[in-house]
């Protein structure tokens, strides 16, 4: 995709990744991009890079506005490989001894992935780099997404280049949240669930950090999809929401099943959860990717989660989900239970086992069946569901 001109002297040099479907284990339908942006002033910088094999396509792009042996200085706002992967290639080309402005902790990082070969120029939390009418500020930003990120702030631009934070995996020629409309926002949310939630309570502080200092903020650009414009206060009260983690009246029943058995029980205990009063999201793994599940789980009061018994122990896709769940560290949820088993039936602890060990509250023992559920054990399936959720609704 051509450069953009985002604001006078500012052009969003970035790529467009349009086949990528999985990213770190999150399922990326629509692509992503890589947003890099270039400053063109008395010293000409340029802000992040992109995955290693895209370096060319960035590379030309800023060509067609400078010569990149003009670039004074690269901010590297994040060590993570799809944005510094083309640091090596893009220095090569610009010149060896180009300053790679970066955190303290991006100093090691950078060192660690690319030893020897960048010109590591460290700044502090506050410092400031005149680039002649521009001027760039950094802030430190710890574990959002890593512990060397930071944000760069063009003062008199009022722009602010967010790295990983405000993102969404999409690629689109729509460039600005103007453009796109709401649109973008459960890219946003499904982004902000699976790579920012467990630092949650770190974007609350920042929040209040970034208005404490005072920064006023004309534009938000972040280092993949599109840019906040129209109205960056948008996204960062999405971001206060979400990082709050305040539970909607709403249920999530994730499963998988082996003949239908914790299928049919999944069905009864929505069913039960929904005439307790909650909007009710029953997701098979056979469907539903676990990315797709964390933004359900997200701002769900109740998380009831169900697997057959498979040699001891849980149905793998089961396993995986729970597995990523717990990094994810979702908090304020009721969770819950459930399966079918055969002669061993061991799913059901597992499941409370690692639900308890994230921090939920789990007020019942969840239902266990064997072989298959007739209308009794279904109906107490529904009278669980029912429970569930008027102890959600206590909870909220
Ligand atoms: Fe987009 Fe944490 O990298």
């Amino acid at each position: 995709m051509e450069p953009v001109q985002i604001a006078d002297g500012i052009y969003d040099v970035g790529v467009q990744d349009w086949n990528i479907s999985d990213f770190h284990g999150y399922s990326t339908p629509f692509g992503t991009s890589y947003n890099a942006f270039l400053v063109v002033d008395e010293k000409i910088a340029l802000i992040d890079t992109v995955k290693a094999e895209f370096t060319d396509q960035l590379l030309a792009n800023v060509a067609r506005i400078v010569d990149p042996k003009k670039i004074e200085l690269v901010i590297s706002n994040h060590t993570e490989m799809d944005h510094s992967g083309g640091l090596p290639k893009a220095v090569h080309r610009i010149g060896e001894k180009t300053p790679v402005i970066c955190s303290k902790m991006g100093e090691k990082n950078l060192a660690r992935h690319f030893p020897g070969r960048l010109n590591l120029t460290p700044v502090a939390s506050g410092q400031e780099i005149s680039l002649g009418k521009n001027t760039v500020t950094f802030l430190e930003t710890r574990m959002l997404h890593w512990p060397d990120s930071m944000f760069s702030y063009l003062k008199e631009k009022r722009i602010l280049f967010s790295s990983d934070a405000f993102g969404q995996h999409y690629a689109g020629f729509e460039r600005y949240d103007d453009v796109i409309g709401d649109a973008i926002m459960p890219h946003a949310k499904k982004y902000f669930a699976n790579i920012l939630l467990p630092y949650a309570p770190l974007v609350l502080k920042l929040v209040d950090k970034v208005t404490e200092m005072g920064l006023e903020i004309d534009m938000i650009c972040p280092d993949h999809g599109i840019l906040w414009r129209r109205d960056p206060k948008k996204i960062i009260d999405a971001y206060v929401k979400w990082s709050r983690q305040d539970p909607a009246a709403k249920a999530v029943v994730v499963y998988d099943t082996m003949w239908h058995s914790t299928e049919k029980m999944a069905a009864a205990i929505a069913a039960g959860l929904s005439d307790g009063g909650l909007a009710v999201r029953p997701m098979s793994l056979r469907k539903w990717h676990r990315s797709d599940v964390m933004t359900e789980v997200l701002d769900a009061a109740a998380v009831v989660v169900g697997s057959p018994t498979l040699n001891n122990g849980l149905f793998p896709t089961v396993a995986d989900l729970l597995t990523y769940m717990k990094g994810l560290k979702p908090q304020n949820k009721i969770g819950a239970a459930f399966g079918s088993y055969g002669w061993s039936g061991e799913s059901v602890a597992q499941i409370t086992d690692t639900l308890e060990s994230i921090g939920w509250s789990i007020p019942e023992k969840g239902p266990k069946i064997q072989y298959v559920p007739e209308e009794e054990a279904l109906a107490s399936c529904f009278a669980f569901g029912r429970r569930i959720a008027e102890l959600a609704g206590k909870d909220r």
